[in-house]
């Protein structure tokens, strides 16, 4: 099999916060609104991240993080409007089914819990978001607390936070890939009896391999007592360019939800991207034991565009699913067999991403391309020459296509108004 084929479409489960009702179904966690928005430069107003947020829940994303309230009076402002109007969404098509889960994070303090909960409380299904370090590295040089007080700290925060009437909460310990196993099952252990919801595990600094991380999240699996009664969750930054790759190891063995950015935006090297790991699944959903998300993924490239203008990060050309180039052919090789059949070289359908491709065959014509492509360009455009004609034609082509990074419609409407092709 070449191509993602259709999927018949599969029931989102009911939302319940700490129970899985389809071992197959991956939440997916968006945080472009916060960890993408710490990427330098890519700040953005309030009214900015509340129209990401209504396209985030076009999308189908399960949970939106939509800031981090106490970092300022604006965020808490963006993250309580983007609770009240995108966490209370009218009846839709779906009857109102979907209604994401409005998250605000918090450091582990009472101050910042309470600034989450004010913001997040008039969402239909409001989530606060706790984390603290758990690596020696933090503990020692950043927090200045033992383990002890770390683990003293987790716990009764995540139990004040359920206080306040939350239900739905996550707690994170920072730094996770570097942090020391038996110390991480020892906390998760205890912020489980406190109430939390769902553990993600961060890995902060994307340090770990695929192979190591998904070893970590089945080791968390197998040896916290009560894991069972929560969500587990990935968080995987892209430091090594490996987001995306630990972030499938994650889910493969055993993260039910898979924190994400649109675009990978995020602190420094990003985070993994939403489009990358979304249509991996999609795609390769079969070696991953069947695993599937409610993403709909026609909205992925509005998506991306709408995140590109808003957080004024663009992405390069030739990045996975939404770059410049991503659907594009140039080589003849490869054109030639695009032209014979698309799944010689695509293993996505731009329409599955909802791209609309300026032809349909995604063909770039430039000095690499061969006789089949540079032929059906001409048929596109309208011509019909002889095969003597389009030999001569071809020579000057190749000569124009020398000179140019791109061949446009012009160039070749320009050649063949040369005098060799008039009547
Ligand atoms: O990278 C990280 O550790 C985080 C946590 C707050 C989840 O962003």
């Amino acid at each position: 099999r070449t191509r993602a084929q259709p999927q018949p479409p599969r029931r989102r489960p009911e939302y319940v916060p700490n129970r899985i009702d389809d071992p197959n179904y991956v939440r997916i966690f968006d945080t472009t609104l916060r960890d993408g928005e710490q990427s330098p430069g890519a700040t953005m107003t309030s009214a900015e991240k509340l129209v990401v947020a209504r396209q985030l829940a076009r999308l189908g994303v399960d949970v939106i993080e939509a800031g981090f309230p106490a970092s300022s009076p604006d965020d808490l402002d963006a993250v309580r409007s983007i609770a009240i109007e995108v966490g209370n969404p009218p009846p839709g098509d779906d009857g109102g089914a979907h209604v994401p889960v409005i998250c605000g994070l918090s450091r582990c303090n009472r101050r910042d819990i309470d600034a989450a909960w004010e913001a997040v409380r008039h969402a239909r299904r409001p989530r606060i978001h706790t984390f603290i370090a758990t690596s020696e590295i933090h503990m020692q040089h950043k927090l200045r607390k033992t383990p002890d007080q770390v683990v003293a700290v987790a716990r009764e925060m995540v139990a004040y936070a359920r206080s306040l009437g939350c239900a739905d909460v996550e707690f994170s310990p920072e730094d996770a890939g570097r942090s020391n196993r038996e110390f991480l099952y020892h906390i998760l252990e205890e912020v489980i009896k406190a109430g939390a919801t769902t553990l993600n595990i961060p890995d902060t600094v994307g340090y770990t391999l695929p192979y190591e991380f998904g070893k970590l999240i089945s080791d968390i699996k197998e040896n916290t007592p009560g894991i069972e009664n929560a969500i587990i969750s990935t968080h995987c930054q892209n430091d090594l360019g490996l987001a995306t790759a630990n972030t499938l190891a994650g889910a493969h063995a055993g993260a039910r939800q898979l924190e994400v950015t649109i675009n990978g935006i995020g602190e420094r090297a990003g985070n993994a991207s939403l489009e990358e790991v979304v249509m991996a699944i999609k795609c390769r959903g079969e070696l991953l034991d069947g695993l599937y998300t409610g993403i709909n993924s026609q909205h992925i490239t509005l998506t991306s565009k709408m995140v590109q203008e808003h957080s004024g990060l663009h992405v390069q050309p030739h990045k996975a699913i939404v770059g410049a180039n991503a659907f594009a052919h140039e080589s003849g090789i490869h054109q030639d067999g695009m032209l014979k059949y698309k799944g010689t070289y695509e293993i996505i359908s731009p329409d599955d991403i909802g791209l609309a491709r300026a032809n349909e065959f995604g063909i770039v014509l430039g000095k690499l391309s061969g006789r089949h492509a540079v032929r059906s360009k001409l048929v596109e455009l309208g011509y019909e020459i002889s095969d003597k004609e389009f030999e001569d034609f071809f020579k000057r082509y190749k000569e124009v296509a020398e000179k140019k990074k791109r061949v446009t419609d012009e160039d070749i409407e320009a050649l063949l108004s040369d005098e060799i092709f008039q009547p």
